[in-house]
C-alpha cells in the first residue's frame, strides 16, 4: 500500500493543463489501488511562506534557543517535511515560468531542503536521506525544449527538479510533459492526449 503526496503548483484553477492532469491522473491511480492513501497541497492557490530570517536563524541553532518568530517559521517547515517523510509517491504538477519552475514551488523547495532532516552534511560532503520514494512530475510548458535540440537549455525545469530531488535522495522520477501548450490549439491537443497517455500507461 502506498501512500501518495500530491500538489500542485499552478495558480490557475480550472485552466490549469497541469492541474487536470494531475487530477486525472490520481482519480485513476485512487481506482486501481483503492488501498493507496492520498494527502493533497494546493500550493499554487494557498502558497507556502517564504524563507524568512527567523526561519534561517531557527534552522542553524536549537529549538531552545529560538524566538517566537523561528518556532513558528520552523513548525510549519516542520509540517512540510514531515508530510513529505510520510510519502513514498509523489506526484507533482508544476507550469514553466520564464523557463523554470513557479516561484510556489520553490518556496516549497526551500521549506523542505533542511539540513538534518532531508540531506546532511558530514566528511564525505552531502547526503540526501530520503530514499525508496517514486515521482511522478507533470510539466505544463507553452513552448518545447526537446532533448538534444537547440532550445534544450532553455528548460530549467528538468535539470533542477532532477538535482535538487536527487540532493535529497530521490532519484526514480518519471517526467510527464504538456508541452507546445501555446503552439496552436492542433499541437496543444495533441500535447495534452500524449501526457494523458504517458499518465495512463504509469498507472498500469
Ligand atoms: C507567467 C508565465 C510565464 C510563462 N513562461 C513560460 C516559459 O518561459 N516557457 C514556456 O514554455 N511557457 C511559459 N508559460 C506558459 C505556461 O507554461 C503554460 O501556459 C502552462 O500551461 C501553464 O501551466 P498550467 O496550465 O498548469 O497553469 C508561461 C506562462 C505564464 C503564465
Amino acid at each position: 500500500m502506498a501512500h501518495i503526496l500530491h500538489i500542485d503548483a499552478s495558480p490557475r484553477g480550472e485552466r490549469s493543463v497541469s492541474r487536470m492532469l494531475a487530477k486525472e491522473f490520481v482519480a485513476q491511480w485512487k481506482a486501481t489501488y483503492p488501498d493507496d492513501t492520498v494527502t493533497y497541497r494546493d500550493i499554487g492557490r494557498y502558497p507556502v511562506p517564504l524563507l524568512s530570517e527567523a526561519w534561517i536563524a531557527g534552522v542553524f541553532t536549537t529549538p531552545d534557543q529560538w524566538s517566537p518568530e523561528s518556532a513558528k517559521a520552523l513548525q510549519i517547515s516542520d509540517e512540510l517535511v514531515d508530510e513529505f517523510w510520510a510519502a513514498d509517491r509523489y506526484v507533482f504538477s508544476i507550469p514553466m515560468y520564464n523557463f523554470s519552475i513557479p516561484a510556489h514551488f520553490k518556496a516549497y523547495i526551500d521549506q523542505i531542503v533542511r539540513v538534518g532532516r532531508t540531506f546532511v552534511l558530514d566528511e564525505a560532503g552531502y547526503k540526501g536521506l530520503v530514499h525508496d520514494r517514486k515521482m511522478t512530475i507533470i510539466l505544463a510548458q507553452g513552448g518545447v525544449y526537446p532533448e538534444g535540440s537547440p532550445s534544450q537549455i532553455y528548460d530549467l525545469q528538468t535539470p533542477y527538479l532532477k538535482l535538487i530531488f536527487g540532493f535529497m535522495g530521490i532519484t526514480d522520477i518519471d517526467f510527464v510533459y504538456a508541452n507546445g501548450l501555446a503552439l496552436g490549439d492542433d499541437t496543444r491537443s495533441q500535447a495534452i492526449a500524449s501526457a494523458r497517455s504517458a499518465l495512463k500507461t504509469m498507472v498500469a
